[in-house]
């Protein structure tokens, strides 16, 4: 298609969408839309055109014409006038009715439906195919039947105007589409960024809740905190997926949420504990699995399973039910590791911090008895420099990742 072509089926398609916003407008203070419908009619004998011009105009009613015996100027008028049924002769000298519709469906959209009526004294059934094909909707037959050309004129425009009528209920509905996709949209939006908000204060409110059981002998959380990140180091490191890893970093934390129970002379004693005074230490795991228990989330089940069992060990001699191996449920035996390893590289009240190197060589004795010898491997496998934060401490935008 030329420009000019495509020029001409765009400002079609303008003069046409304002004329179908006319269509639908208080139809009760208008004219009837067929009697004021706009006609073109082409033949180049002037004596059709007036004939025709003058049964739709004084018979049918019709008030708005266009006309020419000049095929030359069809295009012409059509961008001017905008008609809603073309009436077109297809003997012409120079230009035929054939070569005038080719040229038309380079400027008129497939989807535009502007009727020809095709005015012809060759009524063979292969004419009629032929015009059928080359875009013309009906047939009138010369000589004029005056019925005829009011019938068939009249029925035409019908359909074009229930065709405009149609497209703008179709535009009108895309409309309110649109509309309501992007109120759709922006509802999921804010319920999504509440999602987020709900979600931001639960884990805050979390890791909050782990902070006031560490609060007597770590009042900066630290503990929990390292505990948190090397168990999501841990996680990595034996390929959970991510979102497990992030979850482990946020529920571990919260390991020891049930000492917040636990009397000072028990919990704050720089000395070894009695027997009796381990028994109520202990309980901290169960405790803590109560204050966590029975959540909704996935994230707070993690971290019920992990108060309860990151003392249970590899052997089956740990605490409180004597879990063994695999029975531990694994972010228990992470846990327990990153635990271990945070306790014995810090300073407590009954001990001094150890070095790293101890550490790690104690986590290997253990392997196989205290700890899942998988877990302490990984341990193993971390990077020197993952060590040194885990003993360090980690800054806040390391710990807000996994
Ligand atoms: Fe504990």
């Amino acid at each position: 298609m030329t420009d000019a072509n495509a020029k001409r089926r765009e400002e079609w398609n303008e003069g046409n969408a304002d004329r179908r916003a006319w269509n639908t407008g208080d139809q009760m203070m208008q004219e009837d839309p067929i009697k004021t419908a706009r006609i073109l009619i082409v033949d180049d004998q002037e004596v059709n055109v007036h004939f025709l011009e003058g049964t739709l105009r004084w018979v049918a009613g019709n008030t708005n014409f266009k006309s020419t015996t000049n095929p030359r100027e069809v295009e012409a008028l059509i961008a001017e006038f905008e008609p809603d049924l073309i009436l077109l002769d297809l003997h012409m000298p120079e230009r035929d009715g054939f070569m005038v519709m080719e040229d038309l469906k380079q400027v008129i959209p497939a989807d535009a439906f502007l009727p020809i009526l095709v005015l012809t004294a060759d009524v063979t059934p292969e004419a009629k195919q032929r015009a059928l094909a080359g875009g013309a909707k009906d047939f009138l037959s010369k000589p004029f039947d005056t019925t005829e050309v009011l019938l068939r004129s009249n029925n035409l425009l019908q359909t074009r105007l229930l065709h405009l009528e149609l497209a703008n209920q179709n535009q009108i509905l895309e409309v309110k589409v649109q509309e309501r996709t992007r109120d759709l949209q922006k509802a999921n939006d804010d319920l999504q960024a509440a999602h987020r908000d709900l979600e931001d204060a639960h884990i805050e409110m979390l890791e909050r809740m782990a902070l006031a059981a560490e609060y007597r002998d770590d009042d900066t959380g630290e503990h929990t905190k390292r505990v948190g990140q090397v168990s999501a180091f841990l996680g990595r490191a034996l390929r959970l997926a991510q979102d497990q890893v992030m979850l482990l970093r946020r529920a571990a934390p919260l390991h020891d949420v049930g000492k917040i129970a636990i009397p000072d002379q028990i919990l704050l004693k720089p000395g070894r504990l009695t027997a009796e005074e381990f028994e109520v230490l202990k309980t901290h795991t169960t405790i803590g699995g109560k204050i966590l228990s029975g959540g909704r989330f996935a994230l707070l089940k993690l971290a019920e399973e992990i108060a309860l069992t990151h003392h249970e060990r590899w052997d089956g001699t740990g605490y409180p039910h004597g879990l063994r191996e695999a029975t531990i449920p694994l972010a228990g035996r992470i846990v327990a590791v990153a635990d271990s390893f945070d306790a014995l590289t810090h300073e407590r009240p009954y001990k001094e911090a150890w070095a790293v190197e101890e550490a790690v060589a104690e986590l290997q004795r253990c392997a196989g008895t205290q700890f899942d010898p998988t877990i302490v491997d990984a341990f193993l496998g971390l990077r020197a420099d993952s060590l040194a934060a885990a003993v360090l401490g980690f800054p806040a935008a390391a710990r807000r990742g996994a």
